[in-house]
């Protein structure tokens, strides 16, 4: 009706939100949502999105950097690059090798979701146990009333699941695990609170991951000082989901980088200032890309406006050939309409 829209907000009038909106996904028909019906999604211009890949592959034929990039070398074999306007932003393309993102993607999906690590399902169901196990064999989770006082859920086979009346009280695993939106990894990250909770039971980072974070964040570290890995977040993206702006402040000394590291479908990330005011710069991130992001760049916002999972733009056949084995079919069909990122910090 006439004069009921809702002026914008604030935070809707900012540099940000606006580069946000450019770049979500949205379908033809201006909805957000894909239905049974086939929708187009709406072409994106992505003409100003930063392609760390063509400028690395560019550069590594002998040609010039783009106004605005830097590269240091800092003993790495591969170049890393650097933001002039964003100090203590480095980016590097194809940090990780195959094998290593394979590695991690397995990881993320079967151990890094596992108790006493927690994740967004613990609010409501409590610790889940071997959610993609579950999924693949398509259980579901049922509430466990047996003891009482204090109902636990989990996983049986569909054959097992109780029908009351004839409807089924179960969430499908695989349902959940579409759900899953995030995991923390060593020091456990209270979101309520928005803040480390030491006292909440957990396992240390794995080594493997801890001495790859140690390597990835050398360029961004004072000479003669090493990364000490404390916390990860493992953040989850189905299509059409996003991260949006924000700072990531707990942890207590800004010098240290964070550590992220992308897998799966290729995505946009977008790089603000020290306000949403200021004008982010957006980039694409693919799988095996890393971010570190440590002094100054600590104080801007940043977030994850797009997924991409079209074929064509996913950009993920390695991945795909790497896990088109029979026993990894179902990894693979989750792997094409996702994305993870491993953020790992020093928090003390
Ligand atoms: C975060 C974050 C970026 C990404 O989890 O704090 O900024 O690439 N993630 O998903
Ligand atoms: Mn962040």
């Amino acid at each position: 009706m006439y004069g009921t829209e809702k002026p914008p907000g604030d935070s809707e009038r900012t540099a940000f939100r606006q580069a946000e909106k450019k770049y979500k996904l949205y379908y033809d028909d201006g909805s957000l949502k894909s239905s049974r019906k086939k929708k187009q999604v709406k072409p994106v211009d992505v003409s100003d999105v930063i392609d760390f890949k063509a400028i690395s592959e560019a550069y590594e034929r002998g040609g010039e950097l783009p106004a605005g990039v830097v590269v240091v070398r800092c003993g790495s074999p591969r170049p890393v690059f650097c933001l002039e306007g964003r100090p203590g932003f480095y980016f590097i393309p194809g940090a990780l090798s195959l094998e290593e993102q394979c590695q991690w993607m397995r990881e993320s999906l079967l151990s890094f979701p596992q108790p006493p690590n927690r994740t967004n399902h613990n609010a409501i169901y409590g610790p889940l146990q071997d959610l993609f196990a579950a999924a693949k064999e398509r259980k579901g989770l049922v509430k466990d009333e047996s003891n009482g006082d204090c109902p636990t859920w989990k996983f049986v086979d569909e054959a097992e699941i109780p029908l009351r009346g004839n409807v089924c009280r179960s969430y499908p695993a695989s349902a959940l695990l579409r759900k899953l939106r995030w995991s923390t990894l060593g020091l456990q990250f209270d979101w309520s609170q928005r803040n480390y909770d030491v006292s909440l039971p957990h396992n240390k980072i794995p080594d493997a991951l801890c001495q790859l974070a140690k390597r990835l964040a050398t360029p961004a570290m004072p000479k003669g000082e090493e990364f000490r890995p404390e916390a990860a977040i493992v953040n989850y993206f189905a299509s059409g989901d996003t991260l949006g702006g924000h700072l990531d402040d707990m942890e207590a000394d800004w010098s240290k980088p964070i550590v992220s590291m992308s897998l799966g479908c290729k995505a946009i990330f977008l790089l603000g200032g020290k306000t949403r005011q200021d004008d982010p710069i957006a980039m694409f991130l693919r799988s095996g890309d890393v971010v570190l992001m440590a002094g100054e760049a600590r104080e801007c916002f940043h977030g994850v406006p797009r997924i991409f999972t079209d074929k064509d733009t996913a950009e993920i056949s390695p991945l795909e050939l790497h896990f088109s084995h029979q026993d990894d079919c179902f990894l693979l069909d989750y792997l094409r309409s996702s994305r993870i990122n491993i953020n790992i910090r020093q928090v003390f």
